[in-house]
C-alpha cells in the first residue's frame, strides 16, 4: 500500500519535472528586467557558459537563434547530451595536493600544443550572430591559445579565416568537410586547404542523410548539408591518399565503429552525435566513451580520442577525460559567445579553463591528465540530479 502510494508520488514528480535546457541559477532575476530582446547583455555579467545561450536567447532573431539552438527531431539527443553528465555522480578523493593543478591544463592534440584540453567545434553559419561571422571564434581560440575547427560551410571564406590567424600565422586549426562532390572537387578542396594551411582535415561522417530538424523547418533553417552523401572506408582510404594531411572521422557512435576506425589507420576518432542535430536518439558522446571504455579501452591508447555534445562546465570536462578522452569540443556556447566577438570567445574560454581546474581540485586530481574513471560512479543514476 504504502510502496505504491510511494510509486504513484514517485511518477508524478517524474512527469512534472522539467527539461531545464537553461537551468535557473538566477541570470533571468538579475536581468531579465533590463535586457530587453533584441538588446545585447553586458558581457561582464555573464559567469557560466549556459549564460551566452540566455544572451544569445534574446539578442538574435528568432530564427537565427533557432538555427544554433536547434536539434534532430524531438530533440531528445539534444537533451540528453546536455542531461547525461548530471546521471553520473563525482567520487571526489580529499586532502590531496592539488596545488599544480593548473598546470597540468595544457596538452596536445595531434602533437600540437594548446593551453586546454578542450577546443572549438565546428559549425557552420557564423555569420548569423556576427557580423564578422568566424573571424571572432579564429581569434578568440588564437587568445585563449586553444584549438579551433573551422566549418566547410562558415560564413566566412576559408582564405579569410585563416588570414586572421594569431601567432604570426602559426596558429594551428583543423579544417572541417563534408564530402558530396565529386573526387575531382574533393581533390581541389584538399589542395585549398593545405594551401590554406590548415593541419588536419575534420571528416564529418555522421550525417550521410539530412537531419530532421523540425524547431528549424518552421524557419526555414535547417542543415547547411541537406543532400544525401555517400562516404564509405573504401574512400575514406582513397581520401587519405588524396592529402597529406590526417583525416579524422567525426562522428563516431559505437565502439564498432571505434574499432574499424582504428583498424583503417586514423590518427584520431572523433566521438559526437552533431550536438544532437542529426539522429535523434543517438547516444551522446559521453555514453559512446563509456561504450568504448567497458568493451574496448585499449582504443584510448591506440589513438586520440575526441568528444563533444551537450558540454557546458567544467565538470562535464572531466568526466571525458576520466575515461581516456583526450580532447572535448564545444559548439553551441562557442558561437553564442561570438555574439560579443573574439572577447566573448576569449571569456567563454577563460571560464572553462577556471571551472575545470577548480573542479579538478574539488575533485581531489592532482594532475588533469591523470584522471581516471575512479573519479565517477558509472553507475547510473538514471535519473536527474537531485
Ligand atoms: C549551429 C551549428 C552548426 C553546426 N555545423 C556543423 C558543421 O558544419 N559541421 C560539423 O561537423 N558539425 C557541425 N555542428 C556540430 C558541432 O560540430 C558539434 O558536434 C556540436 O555543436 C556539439 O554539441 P554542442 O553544441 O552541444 O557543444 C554544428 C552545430 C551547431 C550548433
Ligand atoms: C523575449 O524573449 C523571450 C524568449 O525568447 C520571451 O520569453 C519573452 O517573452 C520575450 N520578451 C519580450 C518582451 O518580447
Ligand atoms: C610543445 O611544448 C613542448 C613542452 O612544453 C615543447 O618542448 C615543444 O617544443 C612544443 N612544441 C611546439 C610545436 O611548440
Ligand atoms: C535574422 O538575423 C540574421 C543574421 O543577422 C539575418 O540574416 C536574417 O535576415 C534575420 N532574419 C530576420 C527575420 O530578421
Ligand atoms: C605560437 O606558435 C609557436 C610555434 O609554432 C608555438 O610553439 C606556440 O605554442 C604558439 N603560441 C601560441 C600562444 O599559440
Ligand atoms: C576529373 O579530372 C580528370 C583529370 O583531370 C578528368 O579526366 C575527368 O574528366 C574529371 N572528371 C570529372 C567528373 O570532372
Amino acid at each position: 500500500m504504502h510502496f505504491s502510494a510511494a510509486l504513484a508520488l514517485a511518477s508524478v514528480a517524474l512527469a512534472a519535472r522539467p527539461f531545464l535546457d537553461e537551468p535557473d541559477t538566477g541570470i533571468d532575476d538579475q536581468l531579465g528586467q533590463i535586457v530587453s530582446n533584441g538588446s545585447l547583455a553586458p558581457l561582464k555579467s555573464l559567469v557560466g557558459l549556459p549564460d551566452f545561450q540566455w544572451s544569445a536567447r534574446h539578442y538574435m532573431n528568432t530564427s537565427a537563434y533557432t538555427y544554433y539552438r536547434n536539434g534532430a527531431a524531438g530533440e531528445w539527443s539534444y537533451r540528453n547530451n546536455l542531461e547525461v553528465f548530471s546521471r553520473f555522480r563525482m567520487r571526489p578523493r580529499v586532502l590531496r595536493d592539488i596545488t599544480n593543478i593548473e598546470a597540468s591544463l595544457p596538452t596536445t592534440i595531434l602533437g600540437y600544443n594548446f593551453s586546454a584540453p578542450f577546443f572549438i567545434s565546428p559549425c557552420a553559419r557564423g555569420g548569423y550572430a556576427n557580423p564578422d561571422g568566424e573571424l571572432g571564434l579564429v581569434k578568440g581560440a588564437a587568445q585563449g591559445n586553444i584549438l579551433y575547427m573551422p566549418s566547410l560551410y562558415s560564413s566566412k571564406p576559408m582564405k579569410d579565416i585563416y588570414a586572421a590567424r594569431g601567432n604570426g600565422s602559426q596558429q594551428v586549426l583543423f579544417q572541417q568537410v563534408y564530402l558530396d562532390g565529386g573526387m575531382n572537387e574533393t581533390q581541389q578542396l584538399f589542395r585549398d586547404i593545405e594551401a590554406a594551411g590548415a593541419k588536419a582535415i575534420i571528416l564529418t561522417v555522421d550525417s550521410p542523410g539530412d537531419g530532421i530538424r523540425h524547431r528549424a523547418a518552421r524557419y526555414s533553417v535547417g542543415s547547411a548539408n541537406s543532400a544525401y552523401s555517400l562516404l564509405t572506408w573504401d574512400l575514406y582510404q582513397e581520401l587519405s591518399k588524396m592529402t597529406s594531411l590526417p583525416i579524422i572521422p567525426k562522428g563516431i557512435q559505437t565502439v564498432e565503429d571505434a574499432r574499424e576506425a582504428v583498424k583503417q589507420g586514423v590518427k584520431a576518432i572523433f566521438l559526437s552525435n552533431h550536438g544532437g542535430r542529426q539522429l535523434d536518439t543517438s547516444p551522446s558522446s559521453l555514453e559512446v566513451a563509456l561504450e568504448i571504455y567497458n568493451e574496448d579501452p585499449e582504443i584510448f591508447k591506440q589513438v586520440e580520442v575526441f568528444a563533444d555534445g551537450g558540454v557546458r562546465y567544467g565538470s562535464d570536462v572531466l568526466k571525458l577525460l576520466s575515461l581516456g578522452v583526450k580532447a572535448v569540443g564545444l559548439g553551441r556556447p562557442f558561437m553564442y559567445a561570438n555574439i560579443y566577438g573574439a572577447e566573448g570567445v576569449k571569456k567563454a574560454v577563460d571560464i572553462l579553463k577556471y571551472e575545470i581546474a577548480n573542479d579538478a581540485a574539488n575533485l581531489g586530481v592532482a594532475d588533469i591528465k591523470k584522471i581516471g574513471p575512479e573519479f565517477v560512479n558509472w553507475k547510473s543514476v538514471n535519473g536527474w540530479f537531485s
